[in-house]
């Protein structure tokens, strides 16, 4: 088993019958929804899944998992969800795989936020990892300006064959290579200031714990400082 299965099954296990589950988008959070799937085929496990992607959405039939319409649910008990970037205090940058919109609704919606990565998410100070902007078709281009604003340089997100890359919400993605994020909450908020952004990818105090695989199939669990 590899370090994000190993993370991913550790994750499933705090799954019970009766839950409202969110389903992530990514590698990592693939492994949690197959393995969701089991534990319905093999116990009989009685829950409804809400996916952040369509991606994840056609998975999660794939496998059997019931689906809830957002709309139709007040609150998640537990999503489990990948993250790009996990920082000391569990501040994540999140979106490498443009979900990064709808991750961000369902997890603010989530009782409990349960990220699974490898060891090699794990840093000292975000940043390094582009962080993803999602924003508004029309009139992008001054939206990037703005963006351009705070000094680091931007790449429009574009496909393989070089036209726009677009989330399943319709949206560009905009990659900022700020190098450090030393006050994620101060640029999450600037950011989500600017006209025409839809949602950065910082998830600030969000995560209610991060499951880390490591290669030898060993799992820790890390948790917010004020949980300590
Ligand atoms: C999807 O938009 C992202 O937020 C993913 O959760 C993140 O990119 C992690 O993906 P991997 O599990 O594939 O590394």
């Amino acid at each position: 088993m590899n370090a994000k299965e190993a993370a991913a099954r550790r994750a499933v296990e705090s799954v019970q019958s009766g839950m409202v589950v969110g389903l992530g988008t990514g590698s990592t959070a693939v492994y949690a929804i197959q393995a969701i799937g089991e534990r319905i085929l093999t116990e009989g496990l009685d829950l409804r899944g809400v996916p952040t992607s369509q991606r994840s959405e056609d998975l999660a039939r794939q496998v059997g998992i019931p689906l809830v319409d957002f709309s139709q649910v007040v609150s998640i008990d537990i999503t489990i969800d990948g993250a790009d970037e996990v920082g000391s205090d569990l501040t994540l940058i999140k979106g490498g795989g443009g979900a990064l919109v709808q991750e961000k609704i369902v997890a603010s919606a989530s009782r409990q936020l349960i990220i699974i990565c490898d060891t090699s998410k794990i840093k000292k100070t975000l940043g390094a990892y582009p962080l993803p902007i999602a924003i508004v078709r029309f009139g992008w281009q001054a939206t990037l300006r703005k963006l351009e604003l705070f000094g680091h340089p931007l790449t429009l997100r574009c496909n393989a064959d070089g036209s726009p890359f677009l989330s399943d919400d319709g949206l560009y993605i905009i990659d900022m290579h700020c190098g450090e994020i030393s006050e994620p909450r101060k640029y999450e908020r600037a950011i989500n200031e600017i006209v025409g952004v839809s949602e950065v990818g910082l998830f600030v105090g969000l995560a209610t714990s991060v499951i880390v695989g490591h290669d030898d199939g060993m799992v820790e669990t890390l948790l917010p400082p004020n949980a300590y």
